[in-house]
């Protein structure tokens, strides 16, 4: 009977801090999915993982996985992990705390040894920020990802997804054969912070996660008149840019009625130019609910809202998905683990249902899966002001090593 090792949780801290330190610049973290940053990010991982005796392998979607053998070679493995990638001008702990926690628990047991093989995993793209679909690597992984659906998805300078990662040896049309890679895999455990309010609230130091909200996220393109700013009389415009404005105030609204939240993170003028009216306006809204119900109800509003926007200014409006994941729940056997353990960690088993997404509410489609959270301070994520301090982060890293033994004796 192996003994459950302790995580050095002062080392995956002292890791975070070194992660961030490479990878950050005065506006935060930049480890913005294929981009050199990014790369540099996924090195240092491989020289963890080098001194912890795993060899890391990159699959068709840019997954990076790296295995340690059990005692029992035929048993199927636990996976534990996360995403390096980072938004532009993120925290130091957005996925890097659940990758770095993964190696923690890859070097304990790589002395004690484990009745079961452990894989860790670093998902490509869990972020979707430079082209806004969240989660491609654990799509590609569920068997969840449309390579056609992608091809038309560019960046802020218009270079189109497909060609970017093509640029870091993507094959987007190979991406989803990762899928294989399910086979002799039987479980996910995950360790996030909370990126909200929730917890500190409480004065939770860790929470199991039941599951995640649903999201619809679509882009509204309204299209008028380009015009000149001096000349063109009020009464005569057709501007794009009221058109879109008016469209995320609807958008903010949507809440009111249907519970949830609604974003308008993305707002592109063209030309975007303060001596043109915009011809041209690109509004992406994420729209986001635990209930499925509810969460159609909001497109459907969604959608009637921005036509009303269009026909007041007299424009035109096209309307294309760009990423949507129904509301999950988490493996109640495994949920119950993650409980025992924040239970065992804090002598409370609080649970919450996630705010933001998971790669973890990909996987949990196709296997068993589970979270744990880190609390927030502020509620912040998403900004370089994300933090949590290090007392509570080493409790959760604690807990996380104790869900993995639970799920290892299991
Ligand atoms: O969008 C999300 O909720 C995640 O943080 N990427
Ligand atoms: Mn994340
Ligand atoms: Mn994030």
């Amino acid at each position: 009977m192996i003994t459950a090792p302790r995580i050095d949780a002062d080392r995956v801290i002292a890791d975070l801090r070194e992660l961030a330190q490479r990878t950050s610049d005065e506006g935060g973290a930049q480890r913005v999915a294929w981009t050199d940053t990014w790369t540099e990010a996924r090195r240092f991982l491989g020289e963890l993982l080098d001194g912890v005796g795993a060899s890391l392998e990159t699959d068709e979607a840019g997954n990076i996985w790296a295995r340690l053998e059990g005692s029992d070679a035929n048993a199927d493995a636990l996976v534990v992990g996360s995403h390096l990638d980072s938004v532009p001008g993120g925290g130091w702990l957005d996925g890097a705390l659940g990758v770095m926690a993964a190696v923690g628990i890859l070097r304990a047991y790589a002395d004690t040894g484990t009745p079961r093989p452990l894989v860790l995993v670093d998902w490509a793209d869990e972020e979707g920020a430079r082209f806004g679909y969240s989660l491609f690597g654990s799509s590609a992984f569920a068997g969840a990802l449309e390579p056609g659906a992608l091809s038309g998805l560019s960046d802020s300078e218009g270079r189109a997804m497909p060609n970017v990662l093509a640029e870091h040896g993507i094959d987007i049309e190979r991406a989803p054969e990762c899928a294989a890679r399910r086979e002799g895999l039987d479980a996910y455990l995950e360790l996030h912070i909370e990126q909200g309010p929730v917890m500190e609230a409480e004065g939770a130091k860790v929470a199991a996660v039941e599951g995640c909200q649903g999201i619809e996220r679509h882009r509204f393109t309204f299209r008028g008149q380009a015009a000149h700013a001096g000349t063109t009389p009020m009464a005569m415009r057709h501007d794009a840019g009221l058109a879109a404005a008016l469209c995320a105030v609807a958008v903010s609204e949507l809440p009111d009625q249907h519970g949830g939240v609604a974003t308008t993170g993305e707002l592109r003028l063209e030309p975007g130019i303060s001596t043109a009216v915009p011809g041209v306006a690109n509004l992406t809204a994420d729209l986001r609910n635990p209930r499925a119900d509810a969460l159609v109800a909001m497109l459907e509003d969604a959608r009637s809202g921005a036509g009303e926007a269009a026909r007041a200014h007299g424009c035109e409006v096209l309307e294309e998905p760009v990423f949507r994941i129904a509301p999950t729940t988490f493996d109640p056997t495994l949920v119950a683990h993650a409980k025992s353990a924040t239970s065992d960690a804090t002598g409370r088993a609080l649970s919450i249902t996630s705010g933001a997404l998971h790669d973890a509410a990909q996987v949990a489609r196709v296997m068993p899966a589970a979270m744990l959270f880190s609390p927030s301070r502020g509620g912040l994520s998403h900004s370089q002001e994300e933090d949590t301090s290090v007392e509570d982060l080493e409790t959760a890293i604690e807990a996380f090593g104790s869900l993995v033994a639970k799920v290892l004796a299991s």
